[in-house]
């Protein structure tokens, strides 16, 4: 059969995934439906997108990483802009099918646990909230062994001439990234020295500040919508969700910046 706009993208199956539990059904809960799926979609891209960086900064290949820090941080930013639209559904609406949700929660969104791994913030920890039966568990314990994007940009330093201290690349791949005086130092030196590389390190950081921007965001939207009820996921909500603000990923690159 002739490809058609349908048939690559496989819209039959895509545009049947939307399927409301509400019953009769409640207007808005479609909204709440397409939002999550976009968001996982372009979890899906980031990941896409994280796994080439690490390829091009371990090749040193500094305008490939650049290209690609540029998308993911759109990508980003767009994940902060759609916040407004589902802002546009009141707690009473969001009331009339939230029990339908059970303890369905985007705490188990196992893609968005692997952003956070593929960044360098491993918890094995949150490995226990998953059911090992659950789709796409395998693909996250994959992701806590794999080398994560900070450890490719130590590669990536190290073509630039930076020589990195044994105890960062002794660091078990399960461990999250700990923050690097003599890092910190080489970053602040290629500042100083490298424009060009300077502009990776401004989109690593404007990624970094978009990822921090989100939890924002989704904790007021969070607040706005359930205000102090416990989360869906059984955790205290707004509560549990302000305890993760304001905690970067690439830590050192924030260090630095009274310096520059
Ligand atoms: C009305 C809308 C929303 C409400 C009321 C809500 C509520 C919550 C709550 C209370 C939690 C804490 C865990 C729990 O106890 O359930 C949570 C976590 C989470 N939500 Fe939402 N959420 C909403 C929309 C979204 C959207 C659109 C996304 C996009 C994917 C999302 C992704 C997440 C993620 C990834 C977590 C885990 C955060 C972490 O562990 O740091 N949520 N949400």
């Amino acid at each position: 059969m002739e490809l058609t706009y349908a048939s690559y993208l496989e819209l039959e199956s895509l545009l049947g995934l939307q399927n409301p539990r509400s019953d009769p059904p409640e207007h808005d809960e479609m909204l709440f439906i397409v939002i999550h799926q976009t968001y996982e979609l372009w979890f899906k891209l980031v990941l896409h997108e994280l796994d080439r960086l690490k390829t091009e900064l371990s090749a040193g290949d500094l305008f490939g990483s650049i290209a690609t820090l540029k998308r993911v941080r759109t990508v980003v930013k767009t994940l902060v802009s759609q916040v407004d639209i589902l802002e546009t559904m009141t707690p009473m609406s969001f009331s009339s099918f939230r029990d339908r949700l059970d303890k369905a929660s985007g705490f188990q969104s196992v893609q968005f646990r692997e952003v956070e791994f593929a960044l360098g913030y491993k918890r094995p920890e949150t490995l226990k909230y998953y059911n090992p039966s659950m789709p796409g568990y395998d693909r996250l314990v994959a992701r806590l062994h794999e080398r994560s994007v900070l450890d490719h940009f130590l590669d990536f330093l190290e073509t630039q001439g930076v020589a990195i201290p044994a105890e960062a690349r002794a660091r078990e791949a399960t461990a999250p990234a700990e923050s690097s005086e003599a890092i910190e130092e080489a970053i602040f030196r290629l500042y100083k020295t490298r424009p060009d590389v300077a502009i990776l390190l401004e989109l690593m950081t404007d990624f970094d500040e978009g990822m921090q921007e989100w939890r924002y965001r989704h904790v007021k939207l969070v607040e706005r919508t359930i205000g102090n009820k416990k989360g869906t996921g059984g955790s205290l909500g707004v509560e549990f969700l302000k305890n993760t603000l304001f905690r970067p990923f690439f830590a050192d690159l924030w260090a630095i910046r009274h310096r520059l």
